[in-house]
C-alpha cells in the first residue's frame, strides 16, 4: 500500500509586497511540498480587513500575492489557490465555531493583544480574528498546517476549538496537526533586523534590475577592512545569501571561504548576493511579468481553487451543521 497523500492547508494575509523573508520562510516550503500533498494555499482577504480600509489597495494586494505564488511556482495543477472571500462557507461555519468558543480565549490570544499596541482599531473582527482563522483551517480537513512561529497560538487555538465541538457534537473535525518551519533561517533585513514589511527592511525579489541593485548595496555592513578575514556569521549579506542559495549550496561554501580570508570587500559580497538573486529568481521574474499581462489566467486559477476548496468546506459545513441540529 503507497503512503497516503497528506492534505496541507496554509494561508498569507495581503498586507503588502511578498519579500525575501516570506519566500524562503513559507512560499519555497508550499512549493516544495505541492510535489507529494494535497495542497490548499489561499490568501486571507476577510482577515486583511482586520486591518486594512483601502479598498484599492485590498484589491491590488489580493491579485499581486495570487501573482507572486504562481510565479514563486506554485502549480494550480498541483495546489488550490483560492481567495478566502470566495469560500463563504468559511464564514458559516466560523459561526458555529464561535458559539463554542469560550471569551476567554480569545482574551489571552496575544496576536491581539499586539495590534492593539501597534495602534490598530479594537473592532470585534479583530478580536475574534482566530476563530475566523479556525474555520479557515477545519473547512478543508487538513491533516497539517505548516506555520511561522508567530501562528502556534493560533493553530492551537483551532485545536481546541475543534475538540470542543466534537465534545459537545461527537466527531466532526479532524483534529489538524501543526508544523512549525525551522526558524534556524529567519531572513535580515537590509538594517539586519528581521526582514518584515513593517520594517521598511525588506527585499522584493521582483524590483527592477537597477533598484534591486541598490537595495542590495544598502544592506548594512560593519567597516572590517577588504584586507582583513570577515565573519560570515553574523553579516547580513552573507544570512541573506545562504538563506537563498542555501546551505548546502556551494555557492554558500565558495562565498563563506572567501570571507574567511584576506582580500574580499563588502561592496562585492553584496555584487554576489545581487547576481544570486537575479539568477534564482530569473524563471519567476519571467513568470511574474506573463501572468501580469494575462488578469484572464489569474482569475481562472482563483475561480478553480475556489470551486476546490468550496466542495470540501460544504462537506465539512453540512456535517457541523447536521451535528448542532440545523
Ligand atoms: P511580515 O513580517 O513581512 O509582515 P508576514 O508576517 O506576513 O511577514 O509573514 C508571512 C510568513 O512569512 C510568516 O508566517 C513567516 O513564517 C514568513 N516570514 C516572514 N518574514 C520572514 C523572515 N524574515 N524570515 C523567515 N520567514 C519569514
Ligand atoms: N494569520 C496568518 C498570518 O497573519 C494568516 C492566516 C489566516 C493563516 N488564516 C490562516 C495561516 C490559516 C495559516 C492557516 O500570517
Amino acid at each position: 500500500m503507497g503512503d497516503v497523500v497528506k492534505r496541507v492547508l496554509s494561508g498569507i494575509q495581503p498586507s503588502g509586497q511578498l519579500h525575501l523573508g516570506n519566500y524562503a520562510g513559507a512560499i519555497r516550503q508550499f512549493v516544495e511540498m505541492q510535489r507529494d500533498h494535497e495542497m490548499y494555499i489561499f490568501v486571507a482577504s476577510y482577515h486583511a480587513l482586520t486591518s486594512s480600509r483601502d479598498a484599492e489597495a485590498l484589491r491590488a494586494n489580493i491579485r499581486q500575492v495570487v501573482i507572486d505564488y504562481l510565479a514563486f511556482g506554485l502549480d494550480p495543477a498541483h495546489c488550490s489557490l483560492y481567495a478566502q472571500h470566495d469560500v463563504p462557507e468559511v464564514t458559516e461555519l466560523a459561526w458555529l465555531l464561535g458559539c463554542v468558543c469560550p471569551k476567554h480565549m480569545m482574551d489571552k490570544a496575544t496576536s491581539y493583544k499586539d495590534k492593539i499596541a501597534r495602534g490598530l482599531s479594537a473592532s470585534i473582527g479583530l478580536y475574534t480574528y482566530p476563530v475566523l482563522q479556525a474555520a479557515d483551517i477545519l473547512s478543508v480537513d487538513p491533516d497539517v498546517v505548516p506555520v511561522g512561529k508567530d501562528q502556534v497560538q493560533h493553530c492551537e487555538i483551532t485545536r481546541d476549538l475543534a475538540q470542543a465541538f466534537n465534545r459537545h457534537y461527537g466527531e466532526v473535525f479532524k483534529v489538524p496537526d501543526y508544523r512549525l518551519r525551522d526558524d534556524a533561517d529567519v531572513v535580515p533585513g537590509i538594517d539586519g533586523e528581521k526582514m518584515s514589511k513593517s520594517y521598511g527592511n525588506d527585499i522584493d525579489p521582483f524590483m527592477e534590475e537597477k533598484p534591486l541593485r541598490k537595495r542590495v548595496m544598502k544592506i548594512t555592513t560593519d567597516s572590517t577592512p577588504v584586507d582583513q578575514p570577515k565573519d560570515p556569521q553574523s553579516c547580513t549579506v552573507f544570512r541573506i545569501f545562504r538563506s537563498i542559495a542555501g546551505r548546502d549550496d556551494p555557492r554558500t561554501a565558495e562565498l563563506e571561504a572567501r570571507y574567511r580570508a584576506p582580500g574580499l570587500g563588502y561592496g562585492e559580497a553584496k555584487q554576489s548576493l545581487f547576481e544570486l538573486i537575479l539568477d534564482h529568481f530569473a524563471a519567476a521574474r519571467q513568470r511574474r511579468s506573463a501572468l501580469t499581462d494575462d488578469p484572464g489566467y489569474v482569475e481562472q486559477v482563483l475561480k478553480d481553487g475556489a470551486a476546490a476548496a468550496r466542495a470540501r468546506a460544504r462537506e465539512v459545513v453540512d456535517r457541523a451543521r447536521a451535528a448542532v441540529g440545523l
